[in-house]
């Protein structure tokens, strides 16, 4: 989806522009220098059942490590379940990808599973790490940390 802009700490998420393309849904833009770094999503979701997909992209390795991955993913997580009022988000992870992973996790996503061989990369294949998060979870974490 594309989504209104939020502002986090260091770093904004808002709609793309055209010369973000190729397409993202939000860019993630940092707040201080305007700069383009990467794009994040709340993607296939599914109203009825109120769940929703997502994952992250910081395309500029020089801004790899300096916590907007991890920031990005928890203004997606609250607007996923207070705005969007998703009760369920997952994600999938290229098993090895710590980055990603701790990120997740310290935005309060939970392993749910194990995907087997689930992506072919570079000429083999690699097993994926399932998170999931759930609001009322999440909402209880918010009462410790407001
Ligand atoms: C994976 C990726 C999104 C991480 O972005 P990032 O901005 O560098 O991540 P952050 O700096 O927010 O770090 C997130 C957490 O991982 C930790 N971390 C960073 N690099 C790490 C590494 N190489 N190994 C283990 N942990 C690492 C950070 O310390 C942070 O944890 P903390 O909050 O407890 O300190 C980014 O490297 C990327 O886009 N890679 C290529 C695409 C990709 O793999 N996308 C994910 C698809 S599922």
């Amino acid at each position: 989806m594309l989504g209104p802009v939020l502002e986090g700490e260091r770093v904004r998420l808002e709609p793309p522009r055209p010369e973000y393309l190729p397409a993202c849904q939000w860019a993630i833009v940092l707040r201080h220098n305007g700069k383009l770094i990467g794009n994040t999503a709340i993607e296939k979701i599914d109203w009825r059942n109120r769940r929703g997909e997502t994952g992250t992209v910081i395309g500029e390795k020089d801004e790899w490590g300096k916590g907007y991955a991890g920031g990005s993913m928890r203004l997606r997580t609250r607007y996923a379940f207070r705005e969007l009022g998703l009760e369920t988000v997952t994600t999938l992870v290229v098993q090895g990808n710590d980055a990603s992973r701790r990120g997740l996790e310290r935005a309060g996503y939970r392993q749910c599973g194990l995907r087997r061989r689930y992506y072919f990369i570079d000429g083999r294949w690699h097993d994926a790490w399932q998170g999931e998060i759930l609001k009322d979870e999440w909402e209880a974490t918010q009462e410790k940390t407001p």
